[in-house]
């Protein structure tokens, strides 16, 4: 029997760990090849440079060696699929058209991008906001994603399929208490979610938006543990979601049975967005 992904290439950006590694093992396992991308990646020489540009979680996960890129392509080509690992900043254009035109070189086509690659580590009230992680949470969050989509556009336009996922979050529908930047920039993912979705209906192109809540990987594990508390206690089954939550929604949208589905924000929050009192 033929897996739902068979002969088709995906690429997950900041798939080093949490729900983009989860994601680039899960679209393997439904047959996809899979080109694993971070901005982290095992042995860079440049690694102190990067995760002090990229912020505190970065500098942590670096040093715990919590830095998976290279070791998830490994798995995945244990599992029979072709994976290679690039370390990828979604914030360099030249760098994300670069790694795009080797990918279609190695693997002959492109046809699922997830954008998945963010930076959640900070929470401050407006007058504490830092500036700089306002401009960098645009920057990797939102514009990132403009990047990459752009990038794998004419790819997908001259094999005319493609299949877009975008990681928007409830923090983007709801608006998050000490989280300015990052609501911001998830909504704007969603709008860019849904112009693309209409330009790409022409090319059988599908834009699609995940809306998680919250979901157990090592960011959510670093945040404030009473903060953590809290919003567990919002969800309908006082619980986390586990990454193949997410993983799985995604391979779904990327299947050819998802092909009508296109411009939608589908929320997988265990209910922490309905009203409860
Ligand atoms: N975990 C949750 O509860 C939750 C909830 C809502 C939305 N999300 C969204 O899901 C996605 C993954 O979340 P996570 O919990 O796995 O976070 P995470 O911080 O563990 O993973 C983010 C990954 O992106 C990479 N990255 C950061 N900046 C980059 C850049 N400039 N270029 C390339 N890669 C870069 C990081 O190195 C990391 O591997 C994010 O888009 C996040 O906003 C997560």
């Amino acid at each position: 029997m033929s897996l739902p992904l068979e002969g088709k290439v995906a690429l997950v950006t900041g798939a080093s760990r949490g729900l983009g590694r989860t994601d680039a093992l899960t679209l393997a396992e439904a047959g996809a090849d899979v080109v694993v991308t971070d901005i982290l990646i095992e042995e860079d020489e440049n690694l102190e440079q990067t995760t002090e540009k990229l912020g505190p979680m970065a500098q942590v996960m670096a040093q715990t060696q919590t830095v998976y890129t290279r070791s998830t392509a490994e798995r995945i080509r244990a599992l029979g699929r072709r994976s290679t690992a690039f370390r990828m900043d979604v914030t360099d254009r030249k760098e994300v058209q670069s790694v795009m035109e080797q990918v279609k070189e190695q693997f002959g086509r492109i046809d699922i991008l997830v954008n998945n690659a963010a930076t959640l580590d900070h929470t401050a009230r407006l007058e504490h906001q830092n500036d700089d992680f306002w401009e960098r949470d645009l920057r990797v969050n939102l514009t990132g994603s403009y990047n990459c989509s752009k990038a794998i556009w004419p790819y997908m336009k001259e094999q005319e399929w493609g299949r877009i996922i975008n990681m928007a979050s409830v923090a983007g529908t709801l608006g998050g208490y000490g989280q300015a930047s990052y609501s911001a920039t998830k909504a704007g993912v969603l709008g860019l979610t849904r112009s693309l979705a209409l330009e790409g209906a022409k090319y059988n192109i599908t834009v699609n938006a995940i809306v998680p809540g919250i979901i157990d990987t090592e960011a959510f594990q670093m945040s404030n543990p009473g903060m953590r508390e809290r919003m567990i206690n919002r969800t309908a089954f006082k619980r986390p979601g586990k990454p193949e939550d997410i993983a799985h929604a995604i391979a779904f949208l990327a299947s050819e049975k998802a092909g009508y589905i296109t411009g939608v924000g589908l929320p997988v929050t265990g209910g922490i967005d309905l009203f409860t009192f």
